[in-house]
């Protein structure tokens, strides 16, 4: 017998409660139904009659839904919406039937959602189910848009507001982060240049195998955002990290991710200088000084303003990480150099200094390499220099940017020490970073995440842990409301 879309009948009943009512069984009856594909025999006349009930026609043996009710009243059809839209990308997991409750509670925040389903996605629920829930045709084959004469996929990739991928499956992110485009799921993906959430969903090994692990630094690198997945038991039974987040929480971070969609464009027409990385000041030919910067939080900021319509000049030292899409990249070594770009990027309307530049160069860098000689006993003695402080320089430059906002690593006295950063540098916030004393384990330095308190000239606001992705958006909404006020002003 073939299998049943069981999430589908669940939604047109109104959820799995309909469901365990109608055939008087519990949560994990229902699972299993899911999970297997089918419903034991006794079951079927009673949801072939509850959904004609509801207005459905049914095929008896097949239980496949054929005509949708009308719709009378209560949610408005999305196709009559003006609001925002969302392209809601249904991978092939379990979680697949968890998307057409998500497709139903974003149009309850009146947004329009279109959706994309994987050949792999309609061996769990039917592209037929999502029409229904959506009032919009659901697309699942790149070469069979109607419209592809007129390029389709590009503009169902660019006529949204949001890419939500609910469940990400393993091989979706993976062919994400590789640039695939291999079906219509992974061709908007990439032709994209609405921001994307994933939720991936999957067995916990699949989760924390080493190759998905890489593939979801990759994504989040490039600034999609991922929620979850969560601990619990999973589909498979298997208890670990690997469950997907819940409608709910998908949701709530569509939405937020959508309000600051809408402020996209806020930045428009404005420059940003933004300063990446560690500099890296020679001592000989073959040595130098420099420190554990990765660049991820820098190049998280000048992404994020990117993605805002900001004109972005990156000046960044020596990182591993790719250079963000979008902004117009300065590679530089030495506090010299960066500063010398810095100035020839001028004029700017903001200036970010979040690179950690040396405190101190060789006041003459041996041209070939120091030798050790056989029987030395006394080490060399290297002069140091001071460097510019780029920060300070910016901030009492001529063409002084509006907004000039520093990062502050400190140990100890965080709040004091930043303040007086703040006041000695003549720049407008500090961001300032609680490093430990033992900054060598990589605390900030290097991790995904960082801790910051922004600190101004009259307030002083401590943000929780974070990704660095998210604290760039942060703080690019802070500068967004900002800025606003200031040409307010003008
Ligand atoms: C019953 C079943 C359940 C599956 N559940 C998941 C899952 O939860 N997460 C996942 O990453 N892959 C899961 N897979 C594997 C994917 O379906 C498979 O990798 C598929 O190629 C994904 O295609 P897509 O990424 O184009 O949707 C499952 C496969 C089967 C047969």
């Amino acid at each position: 017998m073939s299998r049943i879309d069981v999430a589908a009948l669940i939604t047109a009943l109104g959820g799995r409660e309909s469901l365990q009512h109608l055939l008087g069984v519990g949560p994990s009856a229902v699972s299993n139904y899911l999970t297997k594909g089918a419903l034991p025999n006794r079951a079927r006349p009673l949801v072939c009659q509850a959904l004609q009930e509801r207005g459905y026609q049914v095929d008896p043996q097949s239980l496949s839904i054929t005509a949708l009710p009308l719709v009378k009243s209560g949610r408005p059809q999305a196709r009559e919406r003006q609001g925002a839209a969302i392209l809601l990308i249904v991978g092939g997991g379990i979680a697949a039937y968890k998307a057409l409750e998500v497709s139903r509670r974003l149009q309850d925040h009146g947004i329009k959602v279109t959706g994309v389903m994987t050949k792999a996605a309609q061996q769990f629920i039917t592209p037929l189910s999502l029409s229904a829930l959506t009032a919009q045709k659901t697309y699942s084959d790149l070469f069979s848009l109607t419209e592809e004469a007129e390029m389709g996929h590009i503009r169902l990739a660019r006529e949204t507001d949001l890419v939500v991928v609910v469940p990400a499956t393993a091989s979706l992110m993976a062919r994400t982060a590789q640039g695939l485009a291999d079906d219509l799921a992974t061709t908007l993906l990439l032709a994209t240049k609405a921001p994307i959430i994933m939720a991936p969903a999957m067995n916990p090994a699949m989760w924390s195998n080493a190759a998905t692990q890489a593939n979801l630094a990759t994504l989040r690198q490039r600034g999609i955002e991922v929620i979850g997945p969560v601990t619990g038991e999973t589909a498979c039974g298997e208890e670990g990290k690997g469950r997907m987040s819940g409608p709910d929480t998908i949701v709530t971070a569509a939405v937020a991710k959508l309000a600051q969609t809408v402020s996209a464009g806020a930045l428009t027409g404005k420059h940003a200088l933004v300063t990446s990385g560690p500099t890296v000041e020679p001592l000989d030919a073959v040595r130098f000084i420099s420190n554990h910067s990765s660049g991820r939080q820098g190049h998280a900021i000048a992404a994020a303003l990117a993605r805002r319509g900001t004109r972005v000049t990156l000046v960044s030292g020596p990182v591993n990480i790719p250079d963000p899409p979008g902004v117009a990249m300065i590679h530089v070594r030495t506090a010299e150099q960066m500063l010398a770009a810095c100035k020839a990027a001028l004029p700017a309307d903001i200036a970010i200094c979040t690179a950690a530049v040396a405190d101190w160069r060789a006041q003459k860098p041996v041209k070939g390499k120091i030798k050790k000689l056989p029987g030395d006993t006394a080490a060399p003695t290297i002069s140091l220099t001071k460097n510019p402080d780029i920060l300070a320089q910016l901030s009492s430059h001529s063409q002084r940017p509006k907004l000039v906002i520093g990062f502050a690593a400190e140990t100890d006295n965080l709040q004091a020490n930043a303040s007086e950063k703040l006041r000695r540098k003549g720049c407008d916030w500090i961001l300032a970073n609680a490093v430990s004393p033992d900054s060598s384990d990589g605390t900030v330095f290097g991790n995904e995440h960082n801790k910051v308190s922004l600190i101004t000239s009259d307030e002083k606001e401590d943000w929780p842990m974070m990704l660095k992705t998210e604290l760039a958006d942060k703080l690019v909404q802070r500068i967004i409301n900002t800025i606003g006020v200031v040409n307010a002003k003008n």
